[in-house]
């Protein structure tokens, strides 16, 4: 799956020329630019679905944007996540991505989105309130607390055709 163009962006498959790109977003956690690019090809295999790189419509890399499965006490989800270059932060570009990545993920069949934020992390809470998720809990994970955002995802209606009476 790859979730559909935006006004603005599109998506495409992180591969290892990526690195440099992907080596000057703020990732957290202890895989490192080159970790990240290997885990999320394995996610594509493993899953359909990982964090895809989001680009300009000229091809301009902005950061990337899209769904990992992760645990919460003891239970897996699929979560949307988001990195977006510092230069080009506060454009709309994260919540324009994730909002694709919500239809991309509805389409396929998630049931349960999250995401998954420290509470420091504002930006990020304001992407997941304007993409429709909402705080379920609070959690210990990673190694402090952390935010759980969700959303019970509902396929789009597909349009019938007419019943002849
Ligand atoms: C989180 C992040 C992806 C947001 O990207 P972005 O493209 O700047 O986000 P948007 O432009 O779509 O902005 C979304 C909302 O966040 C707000 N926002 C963006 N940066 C902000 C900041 N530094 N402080 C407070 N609010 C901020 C915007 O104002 C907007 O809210 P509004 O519409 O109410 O004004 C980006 O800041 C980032 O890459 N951060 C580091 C990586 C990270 O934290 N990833 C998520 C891990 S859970």
């Amino acid at each position: 799956m790859l979730p559909a163009p935006t006004t603005r962006l599109r998506f495409r498959a992180m591969t290892s020329s990526d690195l440099p790109d992907i080596a000057t977003l703020e990732l957290g956690g202890s895989r490192g630019p080159a970790g990240w690019i290997d885990w999320n090809q394995d996610n594509y295999e493993r899953h359909g679905f990982g964090l895809w790189v989001i680009e300009t419509r000229d091809g301009g890399f902005v950061g990337d944007c899209g769904l990992t499965v992760q645990e919460v006490a003891g239970e897996r989800f699929v979560e949307v996540g988001w990195h977006v270059r510092s230069s080009l932060q506060r454009q709309g570009y994260a919540t324009e991505a994730a909002q694709a990545v919500r239809t991309a993920a509805a389409a396929a069949g998630v049931e349960h989105l999250i995401a998954i934020i420290r509470p420091d992390n504002i930006a990020s809470q304001r992407v997941a309130t304007k993409i429709g998720l909402a705080l379920e809990r609070e959690v210990h994970k990673g190694g402090g607390p952390a935010l759980v955002f969700g959303a019970d995802l509902h396929p789009e209606p597909r349009l019938e055709p007419a019943q002849s009476v």
